[in-house]
């Protein structure tokens, strides 16, 4: 099912002015609840603007094998026909999920209350991630999980014939382990809570309620309780993708570091659940504009002007902004090592079971460039080496690895388009995980990649 590309070095050298528009791919995880909750509609949701990203056509695939028909209408066209809530057939094949733990943790959620049993795998990087952190409240439903030592891929789950509804305070501040308690709550009787101590980002929330999911959400002391009630008819939808602030923070923090740029950025999501990134970025004293500010596909957005103007400062991420900017600290690292003073990235510690151990990958890569790092299990700290001037500057120059990890990959890269030297990444291939368009794009404004080592 996965079908990935085959390794490759990428080689990024210190580049002239960017400029232009940078027009971005679909939102991975707006992507994947799509084709999730469009299978289990009753009828057929069509899908414009969807990320055609290696994970998320995974997850179309995985939808096909349990019963859904899903069919590529055009460029970032889909339709979905669904089979309605606990309808989702036995998959006659094990389901790879490739590189994406949202789509394995999203569907183990979505089957868990169906009385099918499914067995699930994915590449190297996903077969070593916890599972147990969605295996756990799924049990709670009467879903049973067999898979390898410490709760990791392969994995087969045993769906609940006759499942329970459940109240399920998060342990950890998951998105994805949210939105699988939600999605099996969603073929349980009654009330199914979620309670997250911080706010992670709310697709699932937002989408389940456009699907026409009854759910509200209360504060409460133990704090934002997500309130679903089970058993629903979802109708099906037409949902427009908005683009991924995440992919936008790479042209982003790019366009920060190179002398001259000016670029646009349309379509980024101003989600507060999302825009920790551009909070920091403010605070760094980057010159960014928000402009145009509307609504698309139920999510807030604006259109980015972002120019370069100078060396920015070192700042202090306090922990509880971690869960909204999430994926973008290994750029932020990256942005960090070009700044005045020290960047102290705080309350990281999930960074540690992404697609790599991010805050280990960060600080190996970084070292290897010339650049000071300090990490605890729960911190990452750089030393800004200033951006300009012949003392100032990242020396660069060195291969890094991408431990089969997009944004450890595209954040070397970025470095590399600013630094003394070319740096390259020994496999870029998994930038297609999320962001297939990436090398053109960045080229397109400007950047200089070469597929040969350097
Ligand atoms: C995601 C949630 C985050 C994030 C991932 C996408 C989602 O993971 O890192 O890239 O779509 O729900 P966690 O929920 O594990 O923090």
């Amino acid at each position: 099912m996965s079908d990935h590309a085959a390794p490759f070095p990428l080689t990024a050298h210190a580049s002239g002015a960017l400029s232009g528009v940078a027009t971005l791919p679909g939102d991975k995880s707006i992507s994947h609840r799509a084709l999730i909750l469009g299978a289990l509609a009753v009828g057929e949701t069509r899908i414009t603007g969807l990320l055609e990203g290696q994970d998320v056509l995974d997850t179309a695939a995985a939808m096909r094998a349990f019963g859904a028909t899903v069919t590529r209408t055009g460029p970032g066209a889909w339709s979905v026909q669904g089979v309605g809530v606990g309808g989702l057939a036995e998959p006659e094949q094990v389901i790879d999920c490739g590189n994406s733990g949202t789509g394995v943790r999203l569907i183990m959620g979505a089957m868990a209350t169906c009385p099918v049993t499914a067995t699930f795998t994915g590449d190297a990087s996903l077969n070593r991630r916890p599972m147990g952190r969605v295996t756990d409240p799924l049990a709670l439903f009467g879903a049973r999980a067999h898979g390898r030592a410490g709760g990791r891929l392969p994995m087969t789950l045993v769906g609940a014939a006759d499942p329970v509804p459940v109240r399920y305070a998060l342990p950890v501040p998951s998105a994805q382990v949210k939105s699988a308690v939600l999605l099996a709550g969603l073929n349980a009787p009654a009330e199914t809570v979620v309670i997250e101590r911080e706010p992670t980002r709310d697709h699932t929330e937002r989408m389940l309620a456009g699907f026409g999911a009854s759910l509200r959400v209360e504060d409460t002391p133990e704090g934002r309780a997500i309130i679903l009630t089970g058993q629903p008819e979802l109708r099906p939808q037409t949902v427009a993708v908005p683009r991924d602030p995440s992919s936008a923070a790479f042209p982003v923090c790019a366009a920060l570091l190179v002398p001259g740029s000016d670029i646009t950025v349309p379509g980024v999501s101003r989600n507060p659940t999302r825009d920790g990134l551009y909070v920091t970025l403010l605070e760094m004293g980057a010159d960014i504009a928000f402009v145009n500010p509307r609504d698309e596909g139920g999510e807030p957005v604006a259109d980015l002007r972002v120019r370069h103007t100078g060396t920015l400062k070192g700042v202090t991420t306090p922990p509880q902004r971690a869960a909204s900017m999430i994926d973008e600290f290994p750029v932020l690292a990256v942005l960090a090592a070009f700044a005045e003073g020290e960047t102290v990235m705080r309350g990281v510690r999930e960074l540690r079971v992404k697609e790599s151990d991010r805050i280990d990958a960060m600080a190996r890569g970084l070292e290897a460039c010339g650049v000071t790092v300090r990490e605890t299990e729960d911190t990452l700290s750089v030393q800004g080496m200033g951006g300009e001037g012949t003392s100032g500057g990242v020396p660069g120059g060195a291969t890094v690895e991408s431990r089969l990890d997009h944004r450890i990959a595209m954040a070397f890269l970025v470095l590399g388009m600013a630094a003394r030297a070319p740096v390259t990444v020994d496999d870029a291939s998994p930038i297609a995980t999320s962001f297939p368009s990436f090398e053109g794009l960045m080229t397109g404004l400007g950047a200089t990649l070469s597929r040969a080592a350097g």
